[in-house]
C-alpha cells in the first residue's frame, strides 16, 4: 500500500527517463492533418526577413519541429525529411527567448542544452535577435559512415530537405521564415556546446510576419 502513494512518483520519473531524462521537455504530439493543399504551399513559399516578436504558441513549434525532422514513420524511426544511407545525421536546435533546445525526433521532445536569450548568436543580419525562433542545422560527422567528400556533400544536401520542410510548413502555417548561410560559426557552436565532429551547415528564423504599420 505504502508503495502505491509513490506511484505517480515513479510513474512521472518513467516518463521523464523515457522521454530522455529529467533534461527533456515533451512537446504536445504534433497535429499531422490539414494543412494548405501542397501545390498551394509551393505558390506561398518564399523568404522574409520581417519578423512579429510574439513568440510561437507550443503546439505551432511541435508541428513545425514535426514538419521540419519528425518521425513519419514510428516502426523504423524514419523522418520527414531523407538522409543519405539513412544516416539521420543532421540534428536541429532550437534557440528562443528562452534558451537552447536540441529537438529529439524519436520522442518528439527537447532537451535543454543552455539557458538565457542566446538568440544574437544564432546569425549576423539584425532581425535574427529579434525573431521569437531560430533553427539551426548541425551535421553530426560521427555519424556519418562515408568519405569526407560525401560528408560535405550529404550533410548540406539533407540540411536542405529540412529547411524546404519548414518552408513548406510556414507557408501553410501563415509564419515567416528565411534559411540562412550567415551564421558566425565558432561562437554559436561554443554556445550549442558541439564537438570537433558537429558542425553548423545553415540556420534558419520563423516567427509571425511583421505586421505592416
Ligand atoms: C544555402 C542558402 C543560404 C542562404 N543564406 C541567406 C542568408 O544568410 N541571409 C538571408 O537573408 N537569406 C539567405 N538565403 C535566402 C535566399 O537569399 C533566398 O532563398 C533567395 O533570395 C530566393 O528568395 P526566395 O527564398 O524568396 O525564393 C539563403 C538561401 C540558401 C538556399
Amino acid at each position: 500500500m505504502r508503495y502505491l502513494i509513490w506511484l505517480p512518483l515513479w510513474l512521472g520519473i518513467l516518463g521523464q527517463a523515457a522521454a530522455g531524462g529529467p533534461e527533456t521537455v515533451p512537446l504536445p504530439p504534433p497535429h499531422t492533418e490539414g494543412g494548405m493543399p501542397l501545390m498551394q504551399a509551393l505558390k506561398a513559399r518564399h523568404s522574409s526577413r520581417e519578423f512579429a516578436a510574439r513568440p510561437l504558441p507550443r503546439q505551432v513549434l511541435s508541428d513545425l519541429l514535426w514538419a521540419a525532422n519528425g518521425v513519419n514513420r514510428p516502426d523504423t524511426g524514419k523522418r520527414t525529411a531523407p538522409t543519405a544511407k539513412d544516416m539521420r545525421e543532421i540534428l536541429v536546435y532550437v534557440i528562443t527567448a528562452e534558451g537552447v533546445h536540441l529537438y529529439e525526433p524519436s520522442v518528439h521532445a527537447l532537451r535543454r542544452v543552455a539557458d538565457g536569450d542566446l538568440r544574437h548568436l544564432a546569425g549576423t543580419q539584425d532581425f535574427v535577435a529579434q525573431a521569437p525562433l531560430n533553427l539551426v542545422y548541425v551535421a553530426d560527422l560521427g555519424r556519418m559512415d562515408t568519405s569526407e567528400e560525401n560528408q560535405r556533400l550529404y550533410s548540406a544536401t539533407d540540411t536542405g530537405f529540412i529547411a524546404q520542410n519548414v518552408y513548406l510548413f510556414c507557408a501553410s502555417a501563415g509564419l515567416a521564415t528565411v534559411v540562412r548561410g550567415s551564421v558566425d560559426r565558432a561562437p554559436l557552436a561554443a554556445a550549442l556546446g558541439l564537438g570537433p565532429q558537429q558542425q553548423i551547415i545553415l540556420a534558419q528564423t520563423v516567427g509571425y510576419p511583421k505586421q505592416a504599420k
